[in-house]
C-alpha cells in the first residue's frame, strides 16, 4: 500500500505503528514542515481497512499544511490517525492515549497534534502526560479547550465574504443557508446565521439534533439526501469530506459553497464543476482554519483574545484575496488557494 499512495502525497514522512493491546494502526503523516512543526489533529475511527486509514491521514495532512499557510502561521502541516477496530472507552481509551503520547514524543517535535473527528480536549490531557507537542488540552490542563466555536467564527467571517462576493453585499438577512451537519462546528455556526437574520435549513445523520436546533432557531430542517436539493443561496458542508461531486453539484441550489468540513471536493475536477455552475466555492482549508487559528494564537503565539479574533477576521481578507486572483487569471478559486499555498512554501520566500 506504501508504493502506491506515499509518492503521489509528497509528504515528508509517515510513522506507523501497531498499538498491540488496543488492535490500533496509529499513521503519523507529517506532510509538511517548512513553515514549522506539522500541525492538525488526531482523527480515530473505525476503518474498514488500515490502508483507507493512512489514505485518510495523508490526504488531510496535505490539507494541514495549506490550511496552516493559508491562515499565515509559523506552522507546517501533519495530522494523525488512529484506525480502531472499535471507539475504545474507559481505561481502555486511556491507554491506547497514553501509548499514542509516548509515539508523538518520540518524534522530537516535528509534529504537534490536538483534536480531531473522535476525539477531544480529555484525549489531549492524556496525550499531554507522555508529550508536550501537544494543542487543545482542556482549560484546567493548561490547554485553550475546544477549538470548534472558533472554527465556527471562522467559517461565518468566510461565509460572509463569499456572500458579499456572489451578491454585491454581504447582509445575511433574508438569505437562506443550508446547513449539513450540526455538530460542534455546524451548531454554533447556525447560531450566529441565525442571529443575523439568515434562515436556516438544517441536516443532520442525527435527526433529533437537527429538529432539536431547528425548532430553537425557527429553522427547517431536510433530509441528509435532500439537502443537496434544498432551496437555498449557501450550502454550508459541516459534516465529512468528498461531499461536492460530480453527482451532487450538479443539484446544488446554492450561488455559495463555504464550509468547515475538511477535503470537500471528491476530486480536483469538482472546483471547475462548480466555477461551471456559477457557484461561489470558498476553498475549505481558507475558511475553516480558525480552530488551529485559535490554538496557535493562544498557546503558541502567546497572544490574547483579543489577538485571536482579529486573527479571525483576517480568514475574509484571505478569502478576498483568493477571489481576487482566481478573476484576475481565469481559474477555479481552489486552484488560487493552491497557487497562494505554493507560494509561501517556496524556498527563498522573504
Ligand atoms: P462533529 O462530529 O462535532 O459534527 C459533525 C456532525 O455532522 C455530527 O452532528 C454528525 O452527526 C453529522 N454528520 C455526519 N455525517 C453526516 C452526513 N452525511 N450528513 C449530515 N450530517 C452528518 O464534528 P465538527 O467538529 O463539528 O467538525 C465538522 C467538520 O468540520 C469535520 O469535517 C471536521 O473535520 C471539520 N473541521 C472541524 C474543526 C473543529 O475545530 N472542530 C476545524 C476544522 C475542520
Ligand atoms: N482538527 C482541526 C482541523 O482540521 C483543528 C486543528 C487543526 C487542531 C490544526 C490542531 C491543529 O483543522
Amino acid at each position: 500500500m506504501l508504493e502506491d499512495l506515499l509518492p503521489a502525497w509528497g509528504g515528508e514522512e509517515v510513522v506507523v505503528r501497531f498499538d498491540e493491546p488496543s488492535a490500533t494502526w496509529m499513521f503519523v503523516c507529517v506532510h509538511s514542515t517548512v513553515l514549522g512543526p506539522g500541525a492538525g489533529g488526531t482523527r480515530m475511527k473505525v476503518y474498514a481497512e488500515s490502508r483507507d486509514a493512512l489514505q485518510d491521514g495523508l490526504r488531510l495532512s496535505s490539507a494541514m499544511t495549506s490550511k496552516n499557510a493559508m491562515a499565515g502561521l509559523p506552522l507546517g502541516g501533519g495530522k494523525a490517525v488512529l484506525a480502531v477496530p472499535e471507539i475504545p472507552t474507559g481505561d481502555r481509551r486511556r491507554d491506547l492515549f497514553l501509548s499514542y503520547g509516548d509515539l508523538v514524543e518520540s518524534l522530537h517535535g516535528t509534529y504537534r497534534t490536538a483534536c480531531d473527528m473522535n476525539t477531544s480536549s480529555a484525549d489531549m490531557d492524556i496525550v499531554g502526560e507522555r508529550c508536550s507537542s501537544v494543542f487543545g488540552k482542556t482549560e484546567a490542563a493548561g490547554g485553550s479547550g475546544s477549538a470548534a466555536p472558533a472554527t465556527a467564527v471562522g467559517v461565518f467571517n468566510g461565509l460572509r465574504t463569499a456572500v458579499a462576493h456572489a451578491f454585491g453585499d454581504d447582509d445575511l438577512g433574508g438569505r437562506t443557508v443550508a446547513i449539513q451537519g450540526v455538530g460542534a462546528v455546524g451548531e454554533p455556526l447556525a447560531r450566529q446565521l441565525a442571529d443575523h437574520g439568515a434562515r436556516l435549513v438544517l441536516t443532520d445523520v442525527d435527526d433529533v439534533r437537527a429538529k432539536e436546533l431547528a425548532q430553537e432557531l425557527d429553522a427547517e430542517t431536510a433530509g441528509t439526501e435532500e439537502i443537496y436539493d434544498a432551496e437555498c443561496d449557501v450550502f454550508a458542508p459541516c459534516a465529512t469530506g468528498g461531499v461536492l461531486s460530480a453527482e451532487t453539484i450538479p443539484r446544488l441550489r446554492s450561488r455559495v459553497v463555504a464550509g468547515a468540513a475538511n477535503n470537500q471536493l471528491a476530486e480536483p475536477e469538482d472546483a471547475d464543476r462548480l466555477a461551471e455552475r456559477g457557484i461561489v466555492y470558498a476553498p475549505d482549508f481558507v475558511v475553516n482554519a480558525g480552530g488551529v487559528i485559535h490554538l496557535a494564537s493562544l498557546e503558541m503565539l502567546g497572544e490574547d483574545v483579543a489577538a485571536r479574533d482579529e486573527r479571525l477576521r483576517g480568514i475574509g481578507d484571505t478569502l478576498m484575496e483568493v477571489f481576487a486572483l482566481a478573476e484576475r487569471r481565469g481559474i477555479s478559486t481552489a486552484v488560487a488557494a493552491d497557487a497562494i499555498v505554493e507560494e509561501r512554501l517556496a524556498p527563498g520566500r522573504p
